[in-house]
């Protein structure tokens, strides 16, 4: 059975967008690879909302005392987790929007963070009461940034509140943070020959990580 992939997109840029572009070869890669069905959940132009009391009050309500209009108010989350996990790979989109992951994207966790259906919640479990639901699945990080030097021991490193947001948040999605793959163009404010550089090696690690998970 061929495996699925699902992509999600969190740039506002609907033209011109470098995760875009690397999404694109990530897909042709994966369907020239023989990967399976591929999914697209476009975050950027079209944000989730946002999370308020209502969604919170139904999120932790047990699902058999909802009524009609909290069920309604889950229903864009239900659909967004469906989507996950109908998936094999997730391969997430993630442009650096001020030293963090765009606010849709950051949207799109919060509704897809729910205890009971991709996380349980439990102090039997002392000190780490938190568990996913959801497991198996692989990660590849698909970013751009205007500037560089944000990887471990990079001289933007402590302004990295990208990768380590992503990380803390894979259980969620059934994904292994270990295992979690980031693919990432630097330089795009400078477009100089290190943009260049970086732009080339990010489109063919993109070509090359779609061929290991499509088989
Ligand atoms: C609203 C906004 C905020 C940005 N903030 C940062 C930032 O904090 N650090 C950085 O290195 N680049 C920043 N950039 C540059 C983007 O990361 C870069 O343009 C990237 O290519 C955007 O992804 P996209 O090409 O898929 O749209 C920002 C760009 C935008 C539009």
């Amino acid at each position: 059975m061929p495996k699925s992939l699902l992509i999600i997109h969190s740039s506002a840029r609907a033209n011109r967008s470098l995760t875009r572009e690397l999404a694109q070869i990530f897909e042709e890669s994966w369907t020239r690879s023989g990967g399976g069905a591929v999914g697209h959940r476009d975050v950027g132009l079209t944000p989730p909302a946002i999370l308020n009391e209502d969604w919170i009050a139904a999120a932790f309500t047990d699902p058999s005392e909802l009524t009609d209009a909290q069920k309604e108010t889950l229903a864009e989350s239900d659909t967004l987790i469906d989507e996950i996990k109908s998936a094999d790979v997730i391969a997430l989109c993630a442009p650096m929007y001020n030293y963090s992951m765009p606010a849709s994207l950051k949207a799109w966790f919060d509704l897809i963070a729910r205890v009971g259906v991709t996380f349980s919640f439990d102090l039997a479990r002392g000190d780490t009461p938190i568990e996913p639901i959801l497991t198996g699945k692989k990660l590849v990080v698909l970013s751009s940034r205007g500037e560089f030097g944000f990887a471990p021991g990079g001289e933007r490193a402590h302004l990295n509140g990208l990768d380590p947001a992503i990380a803390a948040s894979a259980h969620y999605l059934g994904a292994d943070a270990g295992e979690m793959e980031t693919i990432a163009i630097e330089y795009q404010e400078f477009g100089d020959k290190r943009f260049e550089t970086s732009l080339a090696a990010a489109r063919s690690r993109a070509k090359q990580a779609a061929i290991e998970l499509a088989i």
